[in-house]
């Protein structure tokens, strides 16, 4: 018998690792009914994913609003998914990470008895405030599913170790490979690019939290320092929507002629920016993933890191957010070639590209 699969998401990153999910769920249209729920947390940032992986949701709970707060989110999420998940009754319910969106949703199945899939499962800081609330969030997630896809041994391992049953536990790589695999093009042009030529572009993102405030000003006042000491150094940072973020930047990035803020890029020429820079700052949580493969250096402007693999595999260095800290960083990965090798040369930890198969099939079974 046909299983019915619905997946709930709401922001960009959930979007950009879910749609891979759901296109190959849809491929097996004999094994799997599709229902696609967007909570709408994210609003401008989400939409354009689902146009470039050609998904047309079957709800959109429209939560988003400005100066959202968690409770707002969850909330809103809560009311709106309940009557959902009580008409669609779907055989499981898919959450992905670590969002306010993927909590709630994950609550809102438990409390009508639906089992919960949890994508992207067992990443962990063990510290509740970095990043936050996302460490909440996935631990939170974790208690509420059934199954879960862990993308590396290592995710596996913590969620056995908090005793998990590990019957239930798979992993399956990231899906953020197998949508990065749809994404570069060898011939890709973008006239931010053609600025850039013959420069060492350097790849700015940063949306956290807890950065928000003292700690973003210093990574910004970083960044204008690195390029007003190195001639060499162009800047592209795409700006998260947040206002909170674009007050700091504008005060800190604006009207530098080698520093460009523009709007957010749609995923497929974001990959393509990142497989042509020259170093990536950032304090995201998913370039980590797809630094590794690009093989671009991920300088990661926070204290912790959820996915240690990396560091381990030397793409990425943990430069925190204080603003010598990171001016040093970055001066000694831009003067030094063979630091910079060494950080490129070692194996992408976080999957193959065919996670989203491997998801598919064990739900196959175990349903
Ligand atoms: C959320 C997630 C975070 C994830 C990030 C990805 C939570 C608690 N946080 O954080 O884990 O890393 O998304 O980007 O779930 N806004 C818009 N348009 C958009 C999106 C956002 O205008 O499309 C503005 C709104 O003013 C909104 C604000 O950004 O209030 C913050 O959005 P929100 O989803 O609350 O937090 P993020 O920082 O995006
Ligand atoms: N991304 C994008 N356009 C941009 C910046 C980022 O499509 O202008 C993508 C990026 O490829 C990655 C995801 O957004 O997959 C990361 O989102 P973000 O850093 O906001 O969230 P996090 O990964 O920290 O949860």
């Amino acid at each position: 018998m046909r299983k019915k699969i619905m997946l709930v998401f709401g922001t960009r990153p959930e979007a950009i690792k879910m749609c891979p999910l759901i296109l190959e769920c849809q491929k097996r249209q004999a094994e799997f009914e599709v229902v696609v729920c967007v909570s709408g947390q994210h609003a401008h940032m989400l939409m354009p994913v689902l146009d470039y992986f050609q998904i047309k949701p079957d709800y959109d709970l429209a939560v988003m609003k400005d100066e959202q707060t968690l409770s707002d989110i969850t909330v809103a999420v809560l009311n709106k998914l309940g009557p959902v998940l009580a008409q669609e009754k779907p055989d499981i319910l898919l959450v992905h990470g670590d969002t306010t969106t993927t909590f709630a949703a994950a609550l809102a199945a438990f409390y009508q008895q639906i089992p919960v899939g949890h994508v992207e499962a067992g990443l962990r800081t063990y510290d509740m405030q970095s990043p936050y609330p996302e460490e909440f969030n996935r631990h939170a997630a974790g208690i509420l599913a059934s199954y879960h896809f862990a993308p590396t041994e290592w995710s596996a391992r913590n969620l056995i170790s908090e005793k998990t049953d590990p019957s239930r536990v798979f992993v399956t790589g990231n899906t953020v490979l197998d949508a990065i695999k749809s994404t570069l093009r060898q011939d890709y042009r973008h006239e931010e690019l053609d600025w850039a030529r013959d420069s060492s572009l350097i790849l700015v993102t940063a949306h956290r939290r807890e950065n928000q405030g003292q700690p973003m000003a210093r990574m910004f006042a970083a960044i204008r320092r690195i390029v007003e000491d190195h001639p060499e150094v162009k800047v592209i940072y795409p700006i998260h929507k947040n206002p909170k973020v674009r007050q700091v930047a504008d005060q800190y990035l604006q009207g530098h002629q080698r520093i460009h803020l523009i709007e957010p890029l749609d995923v497929f020429d974001f990959h393509n920016f990142m497989s042509r820079c020259q170093i990536i700052l950032t304090d995201s949580g998913g370039l980590q993933e797809e630094a590794s493969a690009v093989k671009k250096p991920v300088l990661l402007m926070r204290g912790t890191t959820e996915r240690p693999e990396g560091v381990e595999a030397g793409i990425i260095e943990m430069v925190g957010t204080d603003e010598e800290q990171i001016y040093q960083s970055v001066s000694r990965l831009l003067k030094d070639p063979q630091l910079y090798h060494k950080m490129i040369s070692g194996k992408n930890p976080f999957g193959d590209g065919c996670a989203s198969r491997r998801i598919a099939d064990i739900l196959a079974e175990v349903l």
